[in-house]
């Protein structure tokens, strides 16, 4: 099948090289020249594992193409994502002005089209978009709806750092259409695929995306707040989750107490469908709470710690972890910086280290913190060392390695340590866990 993909961003060229990978013929279009550029020489403009060698593979095979031109794309193509981003306004609503201009442009090559059309949105979208946004700036085309193009939605699920695996093998396929015909198509693009299919209408597609997230958003903050009553009886959260994890109906995952979600996704689209709800005249007082407690928990970890050694000031801390979780250097909504913030504002000198994020988080701080070029240098002589995120390299260290500190404290908010290794030779402060 020929298929374009509208926006080259982390979703896009995931989708673009998993479909190409699957023997489809894959244009991308980007507005940016430099990125098509590199997309062509086989280089992905983003940092995702794995996806630099299947682009080349892609690229090398001629199954992928980058270019600007999205009316030689749409021309050429029977099927069209909208992978555009979808961030957030001030507001917490999103902001679909990318979205809008994207499909403006598609509006020229789907008036001079001879031949049936699909455009599929997969960005994240709240319910309605597709049908209220999308489709009336694609009727401008003069062309019919379930006549000569077809409309669909089809949300992804990618995580960074295991996208290409999440696109290629993922837990079900989601796809939304406004008519038979167009879902027809949207079925043939992933006719290689052998995950569980649902086909739905579009408004339902695009609340799965949001009502997914957000429950596992819920699953998060839930774990984080039963975490806090365990610190307080001294007894641990991932015991306690281990056992309740253990009765299917919960399963275990995302029930990892830490400080907090971060990311692209989680506080945007929580924030968004709260907004939403709001404008529908709803209270949601569930998705209220996980958004406070997210909020809090950052700063309750600090304020632990502050009390557990009564004060801060003047204390040398390795910070570990900049970026919001490990294997990225996405900084978007890291916990860090709430966390850097209150140990600045308690007047603690921090020492930030990241194997990859340290760029990006000097970008997204006001203040100025030192940075350190590897694990070791930060570790050295610090009174503290707070591990904010689970970067292998983090997961692989040893008590040894916290010899060189001048100072016995580890705080692991992300409880990757073992921590009978270390309750005896040091003071650990392990989230949601007696210290
Ligand atoms: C998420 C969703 O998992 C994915 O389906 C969606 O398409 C995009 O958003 P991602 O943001 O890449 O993916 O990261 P994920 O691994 O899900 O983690 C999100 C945040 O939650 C991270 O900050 C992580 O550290 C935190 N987290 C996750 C916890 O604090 N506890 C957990 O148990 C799991």
């Amino acid at each position: 099948m020929n298929i374009s993909i509208i926006g080259t961003g982390y979703v896009g060229l995931v989708s673009g090289v998993g479909f190409a990978s699957k023997g489809h013929d894959v244009i991308c279009v980007d507005i940016v020249e430099e990125k098509v550029e590199k997309i062509n020489r086989g280089k992905p403009p983003i940092y995702e594992k794995g996806l630099e060698d299947l682009l080349k593979e892609v690229v090398d095979q001629g199954k992928l193409i980058a270019t600007t031109d999205i009316e030689k794309a749409i021309e050429n193509t029977e099927l069209t994502f909208i992978c555009v981003g979808t961030p957030s306004s001030s507001d917490g609503s999103i902001d679909l002005s990318g979205i809008e201009k994207a499909v403006e442009d598609m509006v020229i090559p789907l008036k001079e089209k001879n031949g049936y059309h699909v455009f599929c949105v997969k960005s994240t979208v709240v319910p309605g978009t597709t049908e209220e946004k999308v489709l009336p700036l694609l009727k401008r085309s003069g062309k019919k709806v379930g006549e000569d193009f077809g409309l669909g939605m089809n949300p992804e699920f990618l995580r960074e750092g295991i996208a290409l695996e999440d696109f290629l093998k993922p837990d079900r396929i989601v796809l939304g259409g406004i008519d038979e015909r167009s879902l027809d198509v949207l079925s043939i693009a992933y006719e290689g695929f052998d995950s569980p299919k649902q086909k739905t209408d579009i408004k339902s597609a695009e609340m799965i995306k949001y009502t997914s997230n957000a429950l596992l958003a819920t699953k998060i903050s839930f774990a984080n707040e039963i975490s806090r009553v365990c610190e307080k009886i001294g007894i641990d959260v991932y015991d306690v989750m281990e056992g309740v994890g253990l009765d299917h109906r919960i399963n275990r995952d995302f029930l990892n107490a830490g400080a907090g979600f971060g990311g692209s996704c989680f506080p945007k689209d929580v924030s968004a469908l709260v907004r939403f709800a709001k404008e529908n005249h709803l209270e949601t007082k569930i998705l209220d709470s996980v958004l406070t407690v997210n909020d809090e928990q950052p700063v309750h970890i600090v304020d632990r710690l502050n009390q557990i050694i009564g004060g801060l000031k003047g204390k040398r801390i390795a910070f570990l972890g900049l970026a919001f979780k490990g294997g990225t250097d996405d900084v978007r909504e890291t916990r860090a910086l709430p966390m850097v913030e209150k140990l600045l504002e308690l007047e603690a000198d921090v020492v930030g280290y990241d194997p990859e994020a340290s760029e990006n988080f000097k970008e997204l701080i006001l203040k100025d913190i030192d940075y350190s070029e590897n694990l070791h240098d930060a570790l050295k002589d610090a009174d503290i060392c707070i591990i904010q995120n689970d970067w292998e390299e983090f997961k692989r260290l040893e008590p040894e390695d916290f010899d060189t500190m001048k100072g016995d404290i580890i705080v692991d908010t992300r409880r990757i340590l073992k921590k009978e290794e270390y309750v005896d030779k040091f003071t650990y402060i392990g989230v949601g866990c007696d210290n």
